[in-house]
């Protein structure tokens, strides 16, 4: 990380787990366990139930709460989807966007780009996610790969609203497998990511976004993988529904 330049955030992404009744319980523990320091921006994105509850008990912390996903339009006949504007009247402050897993449901970079764009329109910082395969980076097109979702990801994105956008590198591979990627194969495609931003959007943007590492990070490898002059945060699975693993990160 890099603190003059840019932020570091901790967010973590519940995915499928949780009720709002246990929301309310982890986070009223999440309170009184949470370091008081203010060295990194601490974001939870939960289920969409449970943002109320979140929201609730989090009022008057630090601490973001965001949502896993949106639906590209601002209102209409998308039964069962939820617009950006919604997330952020319920209180969010971020989203998740194009989750590997979520790509497996058949989202493509044309959705994840909407998304994104929807999401700055409405006022709130979308966690914009890519990774390759393990078969990707067996194949030697890994930042290929990472080029062409960064790209489409971010088309039609103004300079004025980039620096709201997180990146989060999650190789799939190494995502709830336990099997992280090392520090040195983390920072390796973070740097490149932010070549490509640069590319993009110019040395002093590209020095400014928040890229974070997804994939098993958890209080053991934290320390390693934040000290990367290129890696600003970490998307946490499975060890941000502890509040004491979350707190140790
Ligand atoms: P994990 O999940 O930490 O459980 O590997 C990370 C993610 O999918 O964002």
């Amino acid at each position: 990380m890099n603190r003059k330049y840019r932020k570091t955030v901790i967010a973590g992404n519940w995915k499928m787990n949780k009720t709002p009744t246990e929301t309310k319980a982890f986070m009223t523990e999440f309170k009184t366990i949470m370091p008081r320091g203010r060295w990194c921006d601490v974001a939870l994105c939960v289920p969409a139930v449970c943002i109320p509850a979140a929201v609730r008990t989090m009022r008057e912390t630090r601490i973001g709460i965001g949502a896993e996903n949106c639906n590209a339009n601002a209102s209409g006949a998308y039964t069962g989807e939820i617009a950006a504007n919604m997330l952020l009247d319920a209180g969010c402050k971020y989203v998740i966007l194009g989750h590997s897993e979520r790509r497996a449901m058949g989202e493509t970079d044309a959705d994840v780009n909407a998304k994104v764009l929807a999401a700055l329109n409405a006022g709130l910082t979308p966690i914009m996610c890519c990774g390759e395969s393990l078969e990707q980076r067996q194949s030697g097109i890994t930042t290929e790969w990472i080029t062409m979702q960064i790209k489409l990801g971010l088309a039609g994105v103004p300079e004025d609203k980039i620096r709201k956008v997180i990146i989060a590198y999650e190789p799939i591979w190494a995502i709830g497998t336990g099997k992280t990627a090392t520090a040195e194969q983390a920072a390796e495609v973070c740097t490149f990511i932010r070549t490509t931003v640069r590319h993009l959007y110019g040395a002093r943007i590209a020095r400014s976004i928040t890229i974070q590492y997804g994939g098993s990070m958890k209080p053991a490898n934290a320390a390693e993988l934040l000290a990367q002059p290129d890696i600003d945060g970490g998307l946490i699975g499975g060890a941000a529904l502890k509040p004491d693993q979350f707190v140790d990160i």
